[in-house]
């Protein structure tokens, strides 16, 4: 089964939502050329793009995390920074034994594990707490 955008993901912020319907998607693309065995260049060019996606991405939630005083800033930080490290080791794997069966089976199932933890849970709690919050300010004032 190809990896896709589920409403799980959906967290009712609209930025959040758009960004992350492209990182679902980078993500996709990763993970069919590594079955497709294509170790080289075109699977590396994608997770320097997906690295360079995330810088962004991470960053847009992360200043909306200090602009907001999210009580839960250090772990979710801690998420993204792990997502990273993730990608950079699969990058260093893939440069030195190319796609092979394993890699490809590790790197899918962390991948679509992360999506499911990190997008449908913590992104969904900090979506959860900013509108919340949008709400209370909107109401009570
Ligand atoms: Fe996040
Ligand atoms: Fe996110």
């Amino acid at each position: 089964m190809s990896v896709q955008w589920e409403e799980k993901y959906e967290s009712g912020i609209d930025w959040a939502d758009r960004q992350h319907r492209e990182l679902v998607d980078y993500v996709a693309s990763l993970v069919r050329a590594m079955e497709q065995g294509e170790g080289g260049v075109e699977t590396i060019k994608i997770i320097k793009f997906l690295l360079g996606y995330v810088v962004t991405h991470f960053g847009d939630e992360e200043t909306a995390m200090d602009e907001n005083s999210y009580p839960g800033i250090a772990a979710h930080k801690e998420e993204h920074l792990n997502f990273k490290q993730m990608l950079t080791t699969f990058k260093v794997e893939l440069d030195t034994s190319g796609a092979s069966h394993h890699l490809t089976f590790k790197a899918r199932k962390a991948l679509v594990e992360w999506l499911s933890s990190h997008i449908a849970g913590t992104d969904r709690e900090l979506a959860l707490f900013l509108k919340e919050k949008a709400f209370k300010q909107e109401h009570l004032h």
